[in-house]
């Protein structure tokens, strides 16, 4: 799916139930939902390997129990192809709407527009599909979580302001080819270039995993001993890179800034510690806000192509008083 663009893949697609007109070639309308007093929705959720995906899970379940909506739940567990599967199990089972955190941008493509295919409309939730093959309001219904792209520029200016001469940076990237890793470079990359004086030494992708990225940080602060900063995309690499600081022999805080995103407990009372300089929240608590868009959609109102999540800042200044509302 790499280099495909979405003329071929609708070209290629019109075998599969695209309807072709006068040369061009025109998708069926995004599929309508009926009004019901409940509905049978599918949610197939990415991975459950942080307090962050899990978070959101129980959002979503907390929701559907309290409108008494039946969830079918799944979890890819880290694998693309596994979670496309999952949709189709969906598609199967007959499900009236699916909630979908794609893993990456392009690999749930042919989900997106499977479910579409069966005449199931489709929300995407926190990570988005690659908007030059699927579109929200025509392949889907929109994407609700957070701005990616100000998550990393919000982090990068509170750097810019605070980093008291430091500016050699190691940064951890998340998954390779999802939408957070992409647009949370992206955010903060050029915000850094902008302010000049910063150099990023390494950008490497510890795949939003703690381990991985306590490896990652581990053989780019041997290969880059002079870096004196670490920004992860997430928590859970933050929390591995501030292991591989201190096994470095060095002090997270004080010989090395970490900045992070996500903002779960584990990382505000880093933040309280001193050992996390600053985390922008990413709002994990979807259940209202996605089924009070699912019910809208249902009454025929419409929908905005991204619904933004708001999300906190932490630093030492709010961090000891926000911990209780940090999830
Ligand atoms: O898509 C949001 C990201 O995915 C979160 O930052 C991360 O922790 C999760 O796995």
């Amino acid at each position: 799916m790499n280099r495909i663009s979405r003329r071929a893949f609708m070209l290629a697609a019109t075998a599969a139930g695209a309807i072709a007109i006068a040369g061009t070639v025109a998708f069926a309308e995004l599929p309508k939902l009926a009004q019901k007093e409940t509905y049978k929705v599918g949610f197939a959720q990415t991975e459950s390997n942080n307090p962050w995906r899990i978070a959101q899970t129980n959002s979503m379940k907390a929701e559907a129990e309290k409108l008494g909506h039946q969830l079918v739940y799944t979890d890819a567990a880290g694998s693309a192809a596994k979670q496309v599967a999952d949709v189709n199990s969906m598609i199967a089972q007959g499900v009236d709407l699916i909630f979908l955190a794609p893993r990456e941008e392009k690999p749930l493509i042919p989900a997106v527009m499977a479910a579409k295919k069966a005449g199931i409309p489709v929300i995407l939730l926190d990570r988005s599909v690659d908007p030059s093959l699927a579109k929200a309001g025509e392949d889907y219904v929109t994407f609700i979580g957070s701005d990616f792209i100000e998550e990393g520029k919000r982090i990068a200016e509170w750097l810019v302001k605070n980093a008291n001469g430091k500016s050699k940076i190691i940064e951890l990237e998340g998954t390779t080819g999802s939408s957070p890793a992409n647009d949370r470079k992206k955010g903060f990359d050029e915000t850094i270039k902008a302010a000049g004086g910063f150099e990023i030494v390494a950008s490497q992708s510890g795949d939003f995993a703690r381990d991985k990225g306590r490896q990652v940080a581990e053989a780019l602060l041997q290969a880059h001993p002079d870096a004196d900063i670490v920004y992860a995309h997430n928590d859970e690499m933050a929390i591995g890179a501030i292991a591989a600081i201190e096994a470095a022999g060095k002090v997270p805080g004080k010989d090395v800034l970490v900045l992070s995103i996500d903002g779960g407990k584990e990382a505000v009372q880093a933040v309280i510690d001193g050992k996390i300089a600053a985390v922008v929240e990413c709002n994990p608590r979807f259940g209202p806000k996605a089924f009070e868009t699912m019910l809208r959609y249902a009454k025929g109102e419409k929908i905005d192509p991204m619904v933004i999540n708001e999300d906190k800042f932490y630093d030492s200044s709010n961090a000891a008083a926000e911990l209780a509302n940090a999830y």
